[in-house]
């Protein structure tokens, strides 16, 4: 597995598109090159991908939450007090995980999960699905991952409401305050 910062993420963004491409089939793709650019400009972005025969296959990548992160606006149920705040260095969210159909069920995604997040300093780390696609929430439940709420998605977003996971990165941290 490879571990790429903002440099690498953008020299190889067009082996990841291509991933990106067949896994997330109807997404515009000029919009996932704008969004992802954007992205890769905020610290701390970081990126893992995996390859067969030299062939890109899967890739997971995210960043932390900044301090002015609109990530948890309009959360439903509402958090209990301090939960949403963020500093830049507290929440690390999962953007993107995918696998090639050909490669699934291999436990590729869990390494490229486990990758990402393995050498993070923040003390939680969150990610959202497209609203009830239980088969993926059931994995990354099983994978340790709590269910947190609602969330619906705002203007140029990706889908119209979206339901968030957390998990603490530090036995220590609490995902609840
Ligand atoms: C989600 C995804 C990255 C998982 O990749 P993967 O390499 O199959 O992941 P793993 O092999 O590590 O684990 C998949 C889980 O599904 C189960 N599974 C079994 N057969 C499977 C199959 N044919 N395809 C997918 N998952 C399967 C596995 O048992 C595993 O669960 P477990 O860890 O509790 O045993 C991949 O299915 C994918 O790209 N899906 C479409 C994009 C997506 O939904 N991304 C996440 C949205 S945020």
């Amino acid at each position: 597995m490879s571990r790429l910062g903002p440099g690498g993420t953008r020299e190889h963004f067009d082996e990841i598109q291509r991933v990106y491409a067949v896994v997330f089939p109807g997404y515009d793709l000029e919009d996932h090159r704008r969004r992802t650019f954007r992205q890769i400009e905020s610290a701390g972005f970081e990126a893992v991908t995996v390859r067969e025969n030299g062939v890109l296959v899967g890739f997971a990548y995210g960043l932390p939450l900044s301090a002015r992160s609109t990530w948890w606006e309009g959360l439903w149920p509402p958090p209990p007090d301090g939960f949403a705040v963020e500093t830049g260095r507290r929440t690390f969210a999962v953007i993107d995980l995918a696998v090639l159909p050909s490669h699934r069920g291999h436990g590729l995604g869990r390494r490229l999960i486990d990758g990402l997040l393995s050498s993070r300093s923040e003390e939680r780390a969150t990610l959202a699905t497209v609203l009830d696609n239980q088969q993926t929430q059931r994995m990354y439940e099983r994978w340790g991952w709590k269910p947190i709420g609602q969330t619906p998605g705002v203007e140029g977003e990706t889908a119209e409401a979206f339901d968030l996971h957390m998990i603490a990165l530090r036995p220590e941290a609490a995902t609840s305050s």
